[in-house]
């Protein structure tokens, strides 16, 4: 069933190569991330090799290799973000949430930084102890 929905989606962009991140995007998010097994599916319906798509894979850091585990969380690294406390934050993140804690360099939100995506969201200004209120109030709990 998996194979099929893969071949489904290669099909719908007429297995085009040129398409590939488009593709990538759309099994990502049919299945949650990028595994090995789809990778190769892929790889056969566009006829590329598995190095050309494990290479455009790891390029972008969109793309998971892995089931999420709960929330994704990105920590911005960059420049403007370090300059007001953004590698303390990203170290405690780390510390403390260990697993689903990413780094990216630069979410576009630099004039308030220190910046967190959780989900889908965008949060500024982002101290450790307000990533715990923000993280409790995705939980729920
Ligand atoms: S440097 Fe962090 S959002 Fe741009």
């Amino acid at each position: 069933m998996r194979k099929i929905n893969i071949l489904k989606i290669c099909n719908s962009y007429n297995n085009q190569p040129d398409a590939l991140i488009e593709i990538l995007h759309d099994v990502q998010n049919e299945f949650g991330y990028l595994s090995k097994d789809a990778l190769v599916e892929i790889a056969e319906a566009l006829n590329i090799s598995r190095a050309d798509i494990h290479g455009v894979v790891s390029f972008y850091d969109d793309f998971r290799r892995e089931p999420s585990q709960g929330i994704c969380i990105k920590v911005c690294r960059a420049e403007a973000c370090q300059a007001v406390g953004g590698e303390d934050l990203a170290h405690y993140a780390q510390d403390k949430y260990d697993a689903g804690i990413h780094d990216v360099y630069c979410l576009g939100n630099c004039a308030l930084g220190p910046a967190v995506l959780i989900g889908d969201n965008l949060y500024g200004r982002v101290t450790p102890e307000r990533l715990d209120v923000l993280l409790k109030q995705k939980s729920g709990s």
